[in-house]
């Protein structure tokens, strides 16, 4: 199957969870998971119509932004979002060149894209902040980053005030080998009460290759899907050549 092929069974996927749901298609974003691919497989799906793409390393998506952009044809239509949990002294590579962040856990990381955003974006009378979602740690595990669900909303109102970033929504993944949907479920509740205290949390991140229609049942308005659209990941838990990992999981 090309890569077109899987879109479009990935798309078919989506449209059949939203109408099981009883959602619009449109309120569900499906971002390619395109770290470790080459910009050439980018270029295919992009071809194929896909806008959102998503990275976890910091560098990879520096570099793929730039020879993406430079390029011209598509480059410069994409959406690029930052997937994966970000060291603060990297917030420089992305905070000019995606259009979210979605696994903001350090009110210091917030500040630092805030900064490196606001220097770059904001550009007289046509400010375009940074968005950024709360990485939850829904399954509550130690071993994981991620704010704890009884911290997220303080946390969610404390990045609300910082200039140059927009707080646009929140993120989960799941523990693995548990079933997704009461994580699921339960970040949408946590959104709802943060929106219910008028917090601006449109979206919910959440669902993979593996999940993602469970996801969309529990409202997910970004979907972030990579194995399904580009096969399996060959250096799977592999940061690419001269760069650490700064994501996870791999
Ligand atoms: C944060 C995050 N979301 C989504 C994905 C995509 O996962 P999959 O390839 O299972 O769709 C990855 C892959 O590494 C990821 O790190």
């Amino acid at each position: 199957m090309s890569i077109a092929d899987n879109l479009a069974l990935v798309r078919a996927t989506i449209d059949a969870a939203c109408t099981t749901a009883g959602r619009n298609t449109a309120d569900v974003v499906l971002i390619a998971v395109s770290k470790t691919r080459p910009l050439a497989e980018i270029r295919e799906a992009a071809a194929a119509g896909q806008s959102d793409f998503g990275e976890n390393y910091a560098q990879e998506l520096r570099d793929k932004v730039d020879e993406a952009a430079g390029g011209a044809s598509v480059g410069l239509l994409l959406t690029w979002h930052y997937i994966g949990s970000l060291q603060t002294n990297k917030a420089k590579y992305v905070a000019t060149r995606a259009a979210l962040v979605h696994d903001v856990d350090r009110l210091e990381l917030a500040e630092e894209l805030g900064k490196r955003a606001r220097v770059a974006r904001w550009t007289g009378d046509a400010p375009t902040p940074l968005g950024l979602l709360v990485g939850v740690n829904i399954g509550e595990e130690p071993q994981k980053s991620g704010v704890m669900p009884r911290d997220a909303l303080v946390f969610a109102a404390a990045i609300a005030r910082i200039p140059g970033v927009a707080l646009r929504g929140l993120m989960c993944i799941p523990p693995a080998d548990a079933d997704p949907i009461p994580h699921f479920e339960r970040l949408r509740a946590l959104r709802d009460d943060g929106l219910a205290r008028g917090l601006p949390l449109r979206e919910l991140s959440m669902g993979m290759s593996h999940d993602y229609p469970q996801a969309i049942a529990a409202g997910a308005t970004f979907v972030r899907v990579g194995t399904a659209i580009f096969g399996a990941r060959s250096l799977r838990g592999l940061a690419p050549a001269g760069q650490a990992p700064d994501g996870a999981p791999a």
